[in-house]
């Protein structure tokens, strides 16, 4: 979704800007602008819609040395993707740029009569009203601005820069990400610290209510009530090379390849094969506490969703006394929902950032319900509200369509499962087999990757030109199934949906004909047999059936058969889902389209 960069230094300021919004590019966008200020005050502003070589082109006309500027790529909620509704927006001598909503817009718009519009956007209603306040600077631009936030309803991030004062600019937030990097003679801000890989590691998260006075050599944060805040300078953990496509032609193959090592980052020092034990810190849960747990709460949207849904069904299967409902956070930030007694609330986010699920996380601490976060992006929102978490470790995820992080959270929370097991007396016999397998999910991982992706393309090939596809599986297989879907319809727009193989006679088998192929997820396992005879009933009606499967043998006529050569049992739907991964993107590449960046989609959902 949008996002934002600011320079102020001894540099180049447009440099930063195009790099850093190049950086933010996986977020989605449809319009990129920038502003710079030299050093008596004379803006450049460079805006325009589509892609950042647009933006890119106009800048090849007008180079500055200006050392002062604020970026923005913007993902159109407001008004159509165009140059005027792009980002930064001027109001008198003042230019802002702004991620989140102004849900007052049209209030604040109605009494800022004098002003005249040129964009339908919300932001800029939010830069008349700081340039109202501002009065041509006969009061300082920070105070504008806390005045102006002070009537918002809403969420913001915010960077704004005026031509009186060009040696300053002013950011603030609430429900809207910022990140402030420290340099030497120079800071930087953006609204997610990749953009600022390369240039500092030492970075200071702006928290909600927050507001920074930024100069070369100087932060000056306070809240909106004008009290202190003393600022904690953080280390970025990541580097240069983890935010590169590293000879993959695009982040999502490298995403999909990369688990073994993700999954290894997850599991280190957490699980202890000698003794048949997992052992997470982040939650600090007691072990009284673990041990009282009765009811698991597990809150995500789309991948991170199904992810809790896989989860559960593990848990489950080893937690006896544990009640688990996992669920989707648009819908239950609004029900009316019962948290039971000894509830605890697991908040799985990749990028810690998704406006619903952070919602739902206020709206269950206002419960008193202890949370705990699935979150990957460290020092993210979600990671810094919640009551304790466990960071799945995998690195940033570029794509938008999220793989790696779906494998390491659904380990992560069985992984948390496994604990309050533990706690809870479960016999080392019933929980050994699972973290004998979580051990040894990396290696298998591998394995499945350095056998299937030929045999994957070629199926792929030969699928690519049907518009419809449906995944199907029982048990375990079943939310896999819906993670496969979800990948196939987001990259390559094929209308793919999920059902639970034994849902199929009530209703989707009427879909069954030629315009559909369906992919099975087939595990060993209890429930093969019924499996199988669905299968048939699939093929029955003329199906065009992919089978994904570990079984030894299986030998009905289907149309392909991809074997998951693997010891691991329990797990083999997250094997099978390295398939659906592939599988959506060699067809996704098939078709041509844009892999990594699928239309009118955005990596970090910031607003509702
Ligand atoms: C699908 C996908 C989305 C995200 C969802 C939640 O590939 O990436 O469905 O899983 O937007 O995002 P996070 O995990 O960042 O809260």
């Amino acid at each position: 979704m949008c996002g934002i960069v600011g320079y102020v230094g001894e540099k180049k300021a447009q440099d930063y800007l195009i790099s850093g919004l190049k950086r933010l590019e996986y977020r989605g966008y449809d319009s990129a602008g920038i502003v710079t200020l030299d050093d008596e005050g004379k803006a450049t502003l460079l805006r325009a819609k589509g892609k950042i070589a647009n933006l890119e082109e106009k800048l090849a006309r007008a180079k500055r040395d200006d050392h002062i500027g604020i970026g923005h790529t913007r993902w159109a909620t407001h008004g159509e993707p165009s140059e005027t509704n792009a980002h930064p927006h001027q109001a008198g001598s003042i230019y802002l740029v702004h991620n989140g909503i102004i849900e007052n817009y049209k209030e604040l718009k109605a009494q800022l009569k004098e002003f005249e519009f040129q964009s339908e956007t919300d932001s800029e209603v939010l830069a008349a009203l700081i340039n109202s306040f501002y009065q041509n600077g006969q009061y300082p631009l920070v105070n504008a601005v806390v005045q102006a936030l002070k009537l918002v309803k809403g969420t913001y991030g915010i960077a704004v820069v005026s031509e009186i004062e060009p040696k300053e600019m002013v950011v603030a937030r609430s429900g809207s990400p910022l990140v402030i990097g420290v340099g030497h003679d120079e800071t930087l801000i953006a609204s997610d610290a990749s953009a600022l890989i390369g240039h500092t590691k030492r970075a200071i998260y702006l928290n909600d209510g927050e507001v920074a006075v930024i100069g070369k050599n100087s932060i000056e944060i306070k809240t909106l009530n004008a009290e202190p805040v003393s600022a904690k300078v953080e280390e970025i953990e990541t580097n240069l090379a983890a935010i590169q496509k590293g000879g993959y032609d695009h982040f999502l193959l490298k995403e999909i390849m990369e688990q073994p090592e993700s999954l290894i980052e997850t599991l280190r020092g957490r699980v202890n094969l000698k003794e048949g034990m997992v052992h997470l810190g982040g939650p600090g849960l007691s072990e009284a506490e673990l041990r009282k747990i009765k009811h698991l709460i597990i809150v995500g949207c789309g991948t991170a969703y199904h992810a809790g849904l896989l989860a559960g069904y593990y848990i489950e299967q080893f937690s006896p006394e544990l009640t688990i409902e996992t669920v989707i956070a648009s819908e239950y930030r609004y029900r009316s929902a019962y948290i039971p007694e000894n509830s605890v609330a697991l908040i799985v986010s990749q990028s810690g950032e998704t406006a619903d699920t952070l919602a739902c996380l206020r709206e269950i601490k206002k419960q008193g319900v202890k949370t705990i976060g699935i979150v990957n992006a460290i020092g993210s929102t979600i990671a810094r509200e919640v009551d304790g978490g466990t960071y799945v470790h995998v690195g940033p995820e570029i794509s938008v369509a999220s793989t790696k992080a779906f494998t390491s959270q659904v380990v992560a929370m069985v992984m948390f499962g496994l604990t309050i097991a533990q706690a809870k007396g479960v016999k080392g016999a019933m929980l050994r087999p699972y973290v004998e397998e979580i051990a040894h999910l990396p290696e298998e991982i591998r394995t499945v990757l350095d056998k299937v992706p030929d045999q994957v393309r070629k199926i792929a090939e030969k699928h690519a030109e049907y518009d419809h596809a449906i995944y199907l599986g029982r048990d375990t297989a079943y939310p896999t199934a819906m993670e496969g879907a979800l990948k196939l319809k987001e990259v390559s727009y094929v209308d793919a949906n999920a059902y639970a193989f034994g849902e199929l006679k009530h209703g989707p088998l009427a879909l069954i004909d030629d315009r559909f192929f369906e992919v099975v997820l087939l595990p060993k396992g209890a429930l093969y047999e019924k499996a199988v005879s669905n299968i048939q009933e699939v093929l029955a009606r003329g199906g065009h059936v992919v089978v994904v499967t570990n079984a030894d043998r299986f030998d009905l006529p289907v149309e392909d058969v991809v074997k998951i050569e693997s010891s691991a049992e329990l797990f083999a739907p997250l094997l099978m889902n390295l398939v659906s991964q592939l599988l959506a993107y060699y067809i996704t590449v098939c078709k041509g389209f844009n892999v990594d960046q699928p239309r009118n989609l955005a990596k970090s959902v910031t607003v509702e």
